[in-house]
């Protein structure tokens, strides 16, 4: 009966059971209701086509599957018309369940935005907020009410290709960039038209891949899962995260799509999560490969079993949980219970009531959608040099050379589907827009490219400019899924290209665009400024012209710490002090003489040949201007409880010649605890705007629960004891501007 009203009149049926009209009625919610009503009146079969997602076929295919009430959900379908089609068969046939249709939106869906990494380097939530928004909006319209995004994985190791994806290397930034992002995509209401529901991926610990080799096996302990891993993930549980995924990666010898302790235990148990779980890409049957499950047959159940809802095109629970119930292996709620939390999801994002997109397809690249892009690529950008050769003053004529300086393609970075190439704005066409005296010469045709026939040309070329402007990096398919390097220095002849330019004589800009930490250390000496803008997608062109104008001070910082060399990976800025930590002395291998007698030189835990520290350091990035600090106080120096918190208050002035932005930063050490503890956490963070000369007073609080941590017997604890906070522009100690000791009481 409920499946004919959901047929003639799913208004009504929400209308029915939002009055206590439903079959389960007492103390549940409209929700629960309307969830409870919808799954008890299914046939096994049918759930477990809510189970199963799809990848795009034939229409005719997807069409048949839907109707058969076999496709939960699809994804890599983008044309409108097939997806009506397909929509139309599911809802017009039993069990009448609309699909869920997916896609990757991960850092715009038309209009481009930075990769992740690089919308982290922003320290503006707010901006990633509202990027996702505007995503949602231009998803939404072709009918996606599903992204698989945002990624939250702690990257320590920038060899590994997905850094590009998500926030960086800091468990607080990924924390609260991440939960921008789910508010962002699902709005104040997930059922508004606009919106869609977020992943949060990939869960968990697949950032730590041995080696930075994608796919690879972690070995993450318990506490270092709890401490590190897994926060990004519970702040998205309490932004209200709609689904998660299960990683790929095996962690001390479990995958996650089987983990039971992580799918159900901490996410569902402790964390209340009422969503859905979806797997990765075929790691269902991928635990065959990891030697965890025998067959497919297998496979299925020890997902369903570990609490994992959804199969992403694996077949493994449209093929076989119909047997495992029958045989016993898998009791029916189990089945019932996954399907409960997909239709509870379908119900929340409104998809009963409206199948079909309303969202007027004009949204696509709409003048305030890229506008908002060439603001968020603007603050992205992190300045890592400058000798004074930034902002271009008098330069007229400007030489532009480098593989990235007109790529429309490479600048948009990884995981792009649907933004356009003929809507990207290259350096080579703003620059000539904003009406500078343009020579372009390449030199270069992409970033692998070793030919260097052209140098002399662009030498030539530099000595005629005032200014040589070159735009490196990466193209984009060199991060992202499966794009791991071992080797993270520029590419092809992109480093000799800039000797030979610095060789010219002419003060060189560089600018590099890519998806990762590179290791630019040989580089630094020929550049006369650097500007990082990880790859900053559509409006990247318009976005440099504003930075090297002027017009735009650099007000990015870094998300990761830049290593010296790819052996130096990893490191990190939050590490433990160790009991011999790098202090002290710092004694490089050309220190050490020939012949050397056995010794321990520094006795502490560094590389002789990169020394204590990385090349640039996690939260660092420069400016045009500059800016006081003063006026410290801390509202007290005893705490009690972790309903406490502690108010930071100072006062920054803009003393410099431009407006600018600068990032306060909160640091916290823990200075003696049950387990050893970073000897530095970001604990928060302010992005200050001051306009030239101008002064504002900040507080910053930070809650005390914050100043908790997993210790011994996996138990969460706030810990008496001292603790030394700072305020910082870097996470570097040269930066801190003001330091000070607290007790916890
Ligand atoms: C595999 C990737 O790991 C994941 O991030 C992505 O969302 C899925 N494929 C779907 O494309």
């Amino acid at each position: 009966m409920i499946k004919d009203i959901i047929k003639l009149a799913p208004l009504a049926l929400i209308a029915l059971v939002a009055c206590g009209g439903g079959n389960s009625g007492g103390s549940l919610s409209a929700e629960d209701r309307f969830v409870d009503s919808v799954v008890n009146s299914m046939t096994l079969q049918q759930k477990i086509g809510q189970l199963n997602q799809v990848t795009a076929g034939s229409v005719e295919d997807m069409e048949k599957l839907a109707a058969q009430g076999m496709m939960g959900s699809i994804l890599n379908e983008s044309n409108l018309d097939n997806l009506h089609r397909i929509q139309k068969a599911a809802v017009e046939n039993p069990p009448h369940i609309p699909v869920l249709i997916s896609r990757d939106v991960i850092h715009g869906y038309k209009t481009i935005f930075p990769i992740p990494l690089g919308q982290a380097a922003s320290f503006d939530p707010e901006l990633v907020r509202n990027g996702s928004r505007i995503s949602a909006v231009e998803a939404a319209s072709d009918g996606i009410k599903w992204t698989f995004s945002p990624m939250l994985d702690i990257a320590r190791d920038p060899r590994w290709g997905r850094i590009a994806e998500g926030y960086g290397e800091d468990p607080f930034l990924t924390s609260i960039m991440g939960a921008a992002a789910v508010k962002g995509y699902q709005g104040d209401d997930l059922s508004d038209p606009t919106s869609i529901a977020a992943c949060a991926k990939h869960f968990v610990g697949y950032g730590a891949a041995t080696g930075g080799r994608d796919y690879n096996s972690t070995y993450i302990p318990m506490r270092l899962l709890r401490n590190v891993y897994l926060p990004p993930f519970r702040a998205a549980a309490q932004a209200g995260c709609a689904t998660y995924m299960s990683s790929f990666n095996d962690n001390d010898g479990v995958p996650s799509t089987g983990n039971k302790l992580i799918l159900t235990d901490i996410l569902r148990n402790e964390w209340g999560f009422k969503g859905f779980v979806v797997s990765d890409w075929f790691s269902v049957g991928e635990m065959i490969n990891h030697g965890f499950a025998a067959d497919m047959k297998d496979a299925a159940q020890k997902a369903i079993t570990a609490g994992l809802d959804m199969d992403m095109v694996a077949n493994a629970y449209k093929d076989y949980l119909e047997a495992l119930v029958s045989e016993g292996k898998v009791p029916e709620s189990q089945v019932t219970n996954a399907c409960k939390n997909i239709v509870r999801i379908k119900y929340r994002l409104g998809l009963f009531q409206n199948h079909y997109p309303t969202v007027s397809q004009e949204v696509k690249y709409a003048p305030e959608h890229l506008e908002a892009a060439l603001h968020t690529a603007e603050q992205s950008a992190v300045m890592l040099k400058n000798n004074g050769a930034l902002p271009l003053k008098n330069a007229k004529k400007i030489l532009l050379c480098g593989p990235l300086a007109d790529a429309p393609h490479d600048q948009l970075g990884t995981w792009v589907f649907d933004g356009e190439k003929s809507h990207t704005v290259t350096p080579l066409t703003a620059l000539k827009q904003a009406g500078y005296d343009v020579n372009y010469v390449p030199a270069l045709t992409y970033s692998r490219d070793n030919n260097t026939s052209k140098f002399a040309d662009a030498a030539r070329a530099a000595k005629s400019a005032d200014v040589v402007i070159f735009v490196g990096g990466e193209e984009s398919i060199l991060s992202g899924e499966a794009h791991c390097l071992s080797n993270l220095n520029l590419q092809g002849a992109q480093s000799a290209l800039l000797e030979t330019l610095h060789k010219a004589g002419k003060p060189v800009i560089c600018v590099i665009m890519a998806g990762r930490p590179l290791t630019i250390t040989d580089d630094i000496k020929n550049c006369d400024a650097i500007l990082y803008m990880f790859h900053p997608g559509t409006m990247g062109g318009n976005a440099l012209v504003n930075l090297v104008s002027g017009k735009v001070s650099p007000s990015g910082k870094l998300p990761a710490s830049f290593p010296k060399n790819a052996g130096q990976i990893p490191v990190y800025y939050n590490q433990n002090n160790t009991g011999r930590p790098a202090s002290g002395h710092e004694i490089l291998l050309d220190n050490i003489p020939a012949e050397a007698g056995q010794t321990s030189l520094g006795c502490t835990s560094y590389m002789l040949d990169t020394g204590f520290g990385p090349l640039y350091p996690f939260g660092y990035g420069l400016s045009y201007t500059t800016f006081d600090f003063s006026d410290f106080a801390i509202n007290k120096t005893e705490f009690a409880g972790e309903n406490d918190e502690i108010k930071i208050s100072f006062s920054v002035k803009n003393t410099g010649e431009y407006d600018g932005a600068e990032v306060a930063q909160i640091y916290v050490r823990d200075m003696v605890a049950s387990i050893t503890r970073p000897i530095k956490e970001l604990k928060g963070f302010k992005k200050v705007f001051l306009q030239k000369g101008e002064q504002q007073n900040v507080e910053i609080s930070v809650p005390l629960s914050a100043l908790k941590f997993y210790g011994l017997d996996d138990k969460e604890i706030l810990e008496k004891g001292a603790f030394e906070v700072w305020v910082a522009t870097s996470s570097a100690n040269e930066d801190i501007k003001w330091k000070t000791k607290i007790e916890v009481k």
